[in-house]
């Protein structure tokens, strides 16, 4: 095995990691963590700490590592057929079987999967086939996407403008034109401290009717958002938000992309958000749960009188021009059925469920009255602590975004990753969906220490 000084070398010279500080990296001056093994909820790196992983990877290990269900399954294709493309018809056991079992768990007015790689190709297929589906109804200048602050749909060039974070944009140019932002759903942030979650709901839906307005509703395609908004603060909607939005796109002919990327497949407790909160998307984006991450697999789903407008186009122009040499890989489809099996067999989705209402409550006793904790928020297994500077007046900390990462540090030092979240002062667990009670208390347990330490 190659030695530990030799590969941490490679690393810092070869090796362009993702969301990292590049010049702290490459000189040695930011720490770098090289993973090896794990087993349900345990990762284990080089120097042999083995760590809760409270964070699922990116919230996305949802069965929890080292199921040998699904590597097997992943072994037994590529012997059988590694690949094969899916272009003109063509097809696997593997990609057809999993494209029935994703539609089986969608809401019913689904249709179709176009299976991608990533969240973030799933995202910008479904907006290339807006444009597309409004040329076909010769409606070519209904085409830009309102999506909100803080939202998260990948970093592309298209979905970099969807995601509503300074950092995705700045110095590369976008967002790109047509993308335009409306109001975060982020109760805990409202101006009004007497105002209801109602209220707020209300005034998120006025000002998104506001903004079409002055857009123009016959230049407006799309609404895209996540229904408990993730990377963005680990936000919930308030109560009312979805049906006062829902109300707004219908009444303008705006169609509702719903971003299941986090919340597909179980992590609410539901088997979708759109389920938890009663939406009724037009589209759906699918990655993480999907596979649980053993392989990169995504979906655009849509809907059945999409569908129709959509083969009405092809009727007109022939093929579709859109595909991946990868879509629908037969090795990723092979993981997604071991996967979404397995969910099923160890009951997972209601396990997040049970055992997430459990972790928020626990957290919330462990931490809720801390002089600097502004709030704790969760739904199924995924949790938000936000630290704040002034309890009483939500007052955020100046400069925004120091404590977060300290916390995370502090927790590591007690072998549980959590995640310092991109935009703010707050700390974000999804672990995966088969946590159990006593694992959750090790989370807790641990927050509450690092919490301490940091605050000491
Ligand atoms: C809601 C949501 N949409 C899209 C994406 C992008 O997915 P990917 O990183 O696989 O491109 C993410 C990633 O975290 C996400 O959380």
């Amino acid at each position: 095995m190659t030695d530990m000084q030799q590969l941490e070398q490679w690393d810092r010279e070869n090796f362009f990691h993702p969301s990292t500080h590049l010049s702290d990296f490459s000189h040695g001056k930011a720490p770098e963590r090289i993973l090896e093994t794990a087993e349900g909820v345990y990762v284990t790196d080089r120097q042999g700490n083995r760590l809760l992983d409270g964070f699922a990877g990116l919230y996305c290990v949802n069965v929890g590592y080292g199921r040998k269900q699904v590597s097997d399954a992943i072994a037994a294709q590529a012997d059988r057929l590694a690949y094969y493309h899916a272009y003109v018809g063509h097809g696997t056991e593997a990609s057809i079987t999993l494209s029935k079992m994703v539609l089986e768990r969608m809401p019913s007015n689904m249709s179709k999967v176009y299976f991608g790689l990533s969240g973030s190709d799933a995202n910008e297929t479904n907006i290339k086939l807006i444009w597309y589906y409004n040329n076909v109804l010769e409606r070519p200048e209904k085409k830009k996407i309102v999506s909100r602050w803080r939202g998260y749909h990948g970093s592309g060039l298209m979905t970099g403008s969807l995601t509503g974070l300074g950092v995705f944009h700045n110095k590369f140019d976008l967002p790109l034109a047509q993308i335009i932002h409306t109001d975060a759903p982020y109760y805990f942030h409202r101006e009004n401290s007497d105002q209801s979650e109602e209220e707020f709901s209300a005034q998120c839906a006025t000002s998104l009717e506001q903004l079409i307005l002055a857009e123009g509703p016959e230049t407006v395609a799309a609404f895209i958002g996540e229904p408990f908004l993730g990377t963005g603060g680990i936000v919930p909607p308030p109560r009312g938000y979805w049906d006062a939005i829902q109300k707004v796109l219908k009444k303008y002919d705006v169609l509702l992309v719903v971003d299941e990327v986090v919340t597909g497949f179980g992590r609410l407790g539901s088997m979708t958000g759109s389920d938890h909160y009663g939406l009724k998307p037009d589209l759906i984006t699918l990655a993480k749960g999907m596979t649980s991450a053993y392989a990169p697999l995504s979906g655009s789903v849509i809907s059945d009188t999409f569908w129709s407008v959509l083969e009405e186009g092809t009727a007109k122009l022939g093929p579709i021009g859109h595909g991946w040499t990868y879509s629908a890989h037969p090795i990723c489809a092979a993981a997604g059925i071991a996967n979404l099996e397995l969910v099923d067999e160890m009951n997972l989705i209601a396990n997040a469920g049970e055992v997430g209402a459990y972790l928020n409550s626990s957290m919330k006793q462990a931490l809720g009255d801390h002089p600097h904790v502004g709030d704790v928020r969760g739904e199924g297994l995924l949790c938000g602590i936000e630290f704040v500077e002034d309890k009483g007046s939500r007052r955020l900390y100046d400069p925004v975004g120091k404590i977060g990462p300290q916390i995370a540090a502090a927790l590591l030092k007690r072998n549980v990753i959590g995640r310092a979240m991109p935009h703010g002062d707050i700390l974000g667990l999804a672990p995966p969906l088969c946590l159990t009670r006593e694992e959750a208390d090790v989370i807790v347990t641990a927050m509450k220490a690092a919490v301490d330490e940091v605050y000491a």
